[in-house]
């Protein structure tokens, strides 16, 4: 399972027809996934230069925004998405604050039985967890100016302290993780049966080898066949 297979199934799963991804960069999943209405949002995308053209008017079966993800839901959602959207796949900007902040504006327009898959929630080490304020350009700067120990080329941020987040302090949600594809968060409306207990600021403050300590619960860490399991009942 990757992030496109497990979009498709979920959109399928619900009949549903509207589709918001937040960080499109050159378009490798917009572009496959099944939606009869899909958005694209990101200040700087690089799609084949037909491709974005026709993005921009909506002339492909997506339409694009070149913007960041809070300037569209301040001035875009709510005339894009009259009818609430389905399915939100949340891959922008790589940090606590931001995708927190995705996920908290994506609320506000998700259907009651819609979901929202966040990307990059499961690290495997610090290096891939390496924090970022702004932008991906402070991890090429960290890595020409001596490297990060324990690097691989794959990088991921502090996304799974958005996951540990919801699992505590947002008992309406229902928050998994899939151990896939970089670690798929899947966020929908439901009960938290299991709340963590962790302080905001313990959160705030925490380094790689808290979510070490505790990777399977902080996540809710499920393998893609319980998902599918849970999905179907
Ligand atoms: C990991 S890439 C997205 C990959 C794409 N979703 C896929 O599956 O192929 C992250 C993208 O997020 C974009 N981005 C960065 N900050 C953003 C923001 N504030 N709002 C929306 N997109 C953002 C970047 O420009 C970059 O293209």
């Amino acid at each position: 399972m990757n992030r496109i297979t497990l979009i498709n199934t979920l959109l399928n799963s619900i009949k549903g027809n509207n589709y918001l991804e937040i960080g499109v960069r050159d378009g490798k999943t917009i572009t496959e996934i099944k939606a009869k209405f899909k958005i694209g949002v990101d200040p700087a995308y690089h799609l084949k230069r037909n491709l974005a053209l026709k993005g921009v008017l909506g002339l492909n079966d997506f339409k694009l925004f070149k913007q960041t993800s809070d300037d569209f839901f301040k001035n875009e959602a709510k005339k894009t998405f009259p009818d609430g959207i389905d399915l939100v796949f949340i891959d922008g900007l790589h940090n606590y604050d931001q995708s927190l902040r995705d996920v908290i504006n994506s609320l506000e327009f998700l259907n009651p039985n819609g979901f929202m898959v966040l990307h990059d929630c499961n690290p495997k080490g610090a290096a891939q967890a390496y924090p970022i304020k702004n932008s991906y350009d402070e991890v090429i700067e960290v890595l020409q100016d001596g490297g990060i120990e324990g690097w691989t080329g794959e990088w991921n941020g502090d996304v799974w302290k958005t996951i540990v987040h919801l699992r505590a302090f947002h008992p309406e949600l229902n928050v998994r993780t899939i151990d896939a594809d970089q670690g798929l968060g899947v966020i929908s409306f439901g009960q938290n049966h299991h709340q963590l207990n962790v302080e905001k600021s313990e959160l705030e403050n925490a380094e790689f080898d808290f979510l070490e300590q505790n990777r399977k619960r902080f996540l809710g860490l499920i393998s893609k066949e319980e998902f599918l399991t849970e999905l179907k009942a």
